[in-house]
């Protein structure tokens, strides 16, 4: 990938394109069956641009609860697209939600003064939820709901490519009636920045104003695009970190830790003491982070299946309790959000 970007052919994107972005916009584009697409530094901004070009300032939007666009971007739906958030339940699985429920929240037009819904955020695979993943007939069928109800849609497709890999279907076929989608070249694909906004030709001239407006646009940016064409070559090695994935939480869980099966490279381990266990976890040079009331830990390239089993002697057992969920304060999983006592750090094993 280093290579790749030394060696990369570059221009002046913000004057007249950069060849390699333009090379790396094409290829996404036509990836997820759009017809244009433009570079981003962050999946943040590439879901900033999207929000700005389909909201106007005081109009509600969609999301499921936990989406990234809602609790993890500074507000900046609200603050800087205008849009009113509207949570929906995960009422047809962890991270989904059901076209009767999409068609129920964007309810009918009602008297002049009543808040407009006109978009839906989606999020394949649900970062909080656990990575879980979202067929495309499922997805087909919402998209074809928040359609139906006049409202635009926008996939949050930082994971795209974990949930295709996962399916084993083109990430195209997970895009269906989506009219903006972003995905992430970072994160598992293992570019070091870069994330890609694509949609119709129309949207994508509108977007590039709004990324120069943002301050997103850049120069040789060719040096980049270039890692990110080197990732996209990496999207079949995504199947390593799932397979990765499920031995960890078959080793947890045989430790005697309440973990959840994961559908793609994330494991959420339950536990009453999420802030103990993480410093411990830290201690033992096991780096987690906390996410729905509880523990994530994420597979990537940098984890080999040696890792693994390093991570798990590490880790070690669970000790009796820890791992019961408390009743109280639940997150979106309905786990705890109560944070513990302290406790002694436990011994980890084989370390
Ligand atoms: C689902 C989802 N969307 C968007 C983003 C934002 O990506 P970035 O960190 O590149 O801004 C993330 C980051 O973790 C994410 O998980």
């Amino acid at each position: 990938m280093r290579s790749a970007m030394a060696a990369a052919d570059v221009g002046d994107d913000v004057l007249d394109r950069d060849p390699t972005m333009r090379e790396l916009e094409q290829r996404t584009a036509s990836l997820l069956g759009a017809s244009d697409a433009l570079w981003t530094p962050t999946g943040t901004m590439a879901n900033l641009i999207a929000l700005m070009s389909h909201l106007r300032r005081g109009d509600a939007f969609l999301a499921p609860i936990g989406a990234h666009v809602l609790d993890s971007e500074l507000g900046s739906a609200a603050w800087l697209a205008g849009g009113m958030p509207r949570p929906l339940e995960h009422d047809a699985g962890p991270g989904k939600v059901s076209p009767a429920a999409v068609r129920r929240a964007a309810g009918s037009a009602g008297p002049y003064f009543a808040l407009r819904t006109t978009l839906l955020c989606l999020e394949n695979t649900h970062n909080a939820s656990g990575g879980t993943v979202t067929a495309p007939e499922e997805h087909a069928s919402v998209a074809a709901a928040a359609r139906a109800a006049k409202l635009r849609v926008h996939l949050d497709g930082a994971r795209i490519w974990n949930a295709s890999v996962a399916l084993g279907v083109p990430p195209g076929a997970l895009t269906v009636g989506a009219d903006t989608v972003q995905v992430c070249l970072s994160k598992g694909l293992g570019a070091p920045l870069g994330s890609v906004v694509a949609g119709s030709a129309e949207f994508v001239e509108e977007a590039r104003r709004l990324r120069k407006m943002l301050g997103g646009g850049v120069r040789q940016g060719g040096v980049v695009a270039a890692a990110g064409l080197v990732a996209l070559d990496n999207i079949d090695r995504l199947a390593d970190d799932h397979t990765r994935a499920r031995k960890l939480a078959d080793g947890l869980e045989e430790r005697g830790w309440q973990v959840s099966k994961p559908a793609t490279n994330i494991v959420l381990i339950s536990t009453a003491d999420i802030d103990g266990e993480l410093r411990r976890f830290e201690a033992v040079g096991v780096r987690a982070a906390p996410m729905s009331g509880q523990i994530r830990l994420v597979t990537h390239a940098q984890i080999s299946d040696a890792d693994i089993t390093t991570a798990l002697d590490r880790i070690g057992p669970a000790e009796p309790g820890r791992g019961e969920p408390a009743r109280n304060g639940a997150g979106p999983s309905g786990r705890s959000l109560r944070r513990g006592g302290s406790r002694a750090p436990a011994r980890p094993s084989g370390r």
